[in-house]
């Protein structure tokens, strides 16, 4: 969807011609008094609309600090742009809805079967909500499982201004300095930074997400920077999965092909609405010894095809300590589960609720609190969606209460699973009579974890989240079988 997200005015019927009449001259007087009343109404609306531009773009573009490449610092950005950077702080706020919200409570805690089906792993001793961007680097610091299990540079990806420690790691490399972005030094440095220690690499970076991050730092137009990112799209762009939501992507895959695809160039601004936000909200892993941050798109977006490319490579990300299966953990796939969903079809962007424009006097700015939209209904839905807040809330959260209802189910089969996987393991039935409910486990735990990992709660395609966890429970049940007849 191009700029207009509302659908257009109807447009008025055409009018008839004038028929011949005796008092033409007062008809003709008529009109033209007529003629000049618009005119004048259209002078003073473009008046009053140039007036408001202008002060948009005085506003918009009054530059205080000359910003550039290096400028990492949100307040420097913000002297500029002083509206976005105010909303940009909010980020630290705290306020939980139904089903999601900022406040990073113990998932573990909450729902205690997740000690179970992550038993073994990082995240079965710590595993929390996820609250506002202001806190991507603290939490990080923080988190129990830096201390299970040694954790590489690659975290710092997706929760830190990063790009200066590429830069630096980049030009230690050999790629030397030039002007601009530099991408050779960049991809270079990511490289170098994802094998590192994450102690070692966290003392390069110093802020969270910042302003150049998503924005040009000269013309401040929307960019992605972040090379896991750009390496997937070109993945994906190579595979045959149908992305009717990314039109620039089938554009390209219609074309030559000679050069790989580069969102930054061939992305409309509607679809860098989204892109900037699945820099980091989607699935990854770290691929061989080097820890190369990788988004496993090769095959396409959807969660079959990301588990087929991880079959294919032989990725386990643990050996389940319980059940003994080696299974696959499943990250925040919001950018892949948005994508098979009725508002992305729609061409509804990330942005488009996530950051939904607030007029502050003559000026329109996009909301950089991004959080909830259920905690800004009037804004982020209601410009498309027609119905009083507490009716589009309810609309909501009926989606995602029946979505938990379904995902407890999914859990409580998985959970069964692992149990009867366990008992035969200690009666004494080997593993290799265990393989195919090894593999119904590893499949079923995938689906189950890709929609609870994910965190609308089955908003951001409520049908696509229900056939997965189907397929989970399914999967669950017949691994059960095959473990109660292995002998
Ligand atoms: C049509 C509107 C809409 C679009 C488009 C959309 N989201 Fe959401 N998103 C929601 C709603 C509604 C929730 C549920 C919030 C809640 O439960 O409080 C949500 C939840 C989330 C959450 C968890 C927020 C929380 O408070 O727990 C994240 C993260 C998220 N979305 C990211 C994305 C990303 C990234 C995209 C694009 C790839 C996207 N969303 C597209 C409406 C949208
Ligand atoms: C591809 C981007 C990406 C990478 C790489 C990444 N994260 Fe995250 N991380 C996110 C996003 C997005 C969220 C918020 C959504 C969520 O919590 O599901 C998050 C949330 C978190 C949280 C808060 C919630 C929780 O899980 O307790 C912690 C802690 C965290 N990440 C630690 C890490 C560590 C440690 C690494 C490296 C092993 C890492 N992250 C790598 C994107 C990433
Ligand atoms: C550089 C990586 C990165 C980018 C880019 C990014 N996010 Fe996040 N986002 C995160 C991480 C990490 C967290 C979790 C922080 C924590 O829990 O400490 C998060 C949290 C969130 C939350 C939860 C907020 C809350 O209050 O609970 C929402 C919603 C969200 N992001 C949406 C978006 C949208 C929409 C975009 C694009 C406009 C976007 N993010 C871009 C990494 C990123
Ligand atoms: C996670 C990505 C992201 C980050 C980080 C981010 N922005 Fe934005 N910003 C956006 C998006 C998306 C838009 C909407 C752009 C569009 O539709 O063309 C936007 C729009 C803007 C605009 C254009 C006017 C408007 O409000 O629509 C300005 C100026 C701006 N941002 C400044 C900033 C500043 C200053 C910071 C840092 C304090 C910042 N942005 C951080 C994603 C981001
Ligand atoms: C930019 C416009 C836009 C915004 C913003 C938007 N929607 Fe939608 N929404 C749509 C369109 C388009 C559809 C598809 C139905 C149609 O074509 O009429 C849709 C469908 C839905 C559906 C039906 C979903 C289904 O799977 O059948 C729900 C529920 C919904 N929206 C809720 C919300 C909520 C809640 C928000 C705010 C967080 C929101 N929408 C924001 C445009 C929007």
């Amino acid at each position: 969807m191009e700029e207009n997200t509302k659908p257009a005015e109807p447009n008025a019927a055409p009018s008839s011609p004038p028929a011949p009449s005796p008092k033409r001259g007062w008809v003709a007087y008529a009109a033209v008094a007529l003629v000049v009343a618009l005119a004048t109404a259209v002078v003073m609306y473009l008046g009053q609309n140039i007036m408001e531009r202008k002060a948009e773009a005085r506003l918009a573009s009054f530059k205080i600090v000359e910003l550039s490449e290096s400028v990492v610092d949100p307040a420097e950005w913000g002297k500029n742009f002083p509206r976005q950077y105010d909303s940009y702080k909010r980020t630290v706020d705290i306020e939980r809805t139904k089903h999601g919200g900022s406040d990073a409570f113990q998932k573990l805690d909450d729902d205690p079967r997740w000690r179970i089906l992550f038993k073994g792993y990082a995240f079965g001793v710590d595993y929390r909500e996820e609250r506002g961007h202001a806190y991507m680097l603290s939490d990080q610091d923080i988190t129990e499982r830096l201390h299970v299990v040694k954790q590489p540079g690659a975290c710092l990806h997706c929760h830190s201004s990063v790009i200066p420690a590429y830069r630096k790691a980049g030009k230690e490399a050999g790629v030397p300095d030039a002007g601009g972005f530099n991408w050779p030094q960049v991809m270079a440095g990511f490289e170098k930074v994802c094998a590192m220690p994450y102690p070692e690499a966290r003392k390069l970076v110093e802020h969270p997400v910042t302003c150049g991050d998503c924005h040009d730092p000269q013309s401040v137009a929307l960019r992605v920077t972040r090379p896991a990112f750009i390496y997937g799209m070109r993945a994906l762009a190579r595979s045959d999965d149908p992305v009717p939501h990314m039109p620039s992507v089938e554009r390209w895959r219609k074309g030559s092909r000679k050069e790989e695809y580069d969102p930054n160039k061939e992305a409309s601004r509607q679809e860098m609405r989204s892109f900037v936000c699945g820099q980091c909200h989607v699935e990854y892993y770290f691929k061989g010894p080097e820890k190369l941050l990788t988004y496993p798109w090769h095959k396409g977006l959807k969660m079959e095809q990301a588990e087929a490319y991880y079959d294919e490579v032989k990725h386990v990300d643990w050996k389940h300590a319980q059940s003994g299966a080696g299974v696959l953990k499943a990250q925040h796939p919001e950018f892949e589960l948005w994508s098979q969903g009725i508002h992305a079809r729609s061409g509804v962007s990330c942005a488009d609720c996530h950051m939904p424009y607030v007029r502050e006097g003559a000026i329109k700015i996009s909301d950089h609190h991004i959080r909830s939209p259920l905690l800004n209904i009037a804004r982020a839905c209601q410009p498309c969606h027609n119905y009083s807040e507490a009716e589009i809330k309810a609309r909501a959260e009926t989606i995602q209460d029946r979505t938990k209802a379904m995902m407890l189910r999914a859990e409580d089969a998985t959970v069964d699973l692992i149990q009867a996987l366990e008992a035969q393991r200690k009666a004494g039935v080997s593993d290799s009579a265990l393989d195919k409910a090894f593999a119904l486990h590893r499949k079923a735990q995938w689906r189950l974890d890709y929609v609870a990992a994910e965190n609308s709660m089955g908003f951001h395609a409520p049908q696509e989240s229900a056939r997965i966890l189907a397929e989970a429970i399914d999967f669950a049940r017949q691994g059960q079988i095959e473990a109660l007849k292995a002998k």
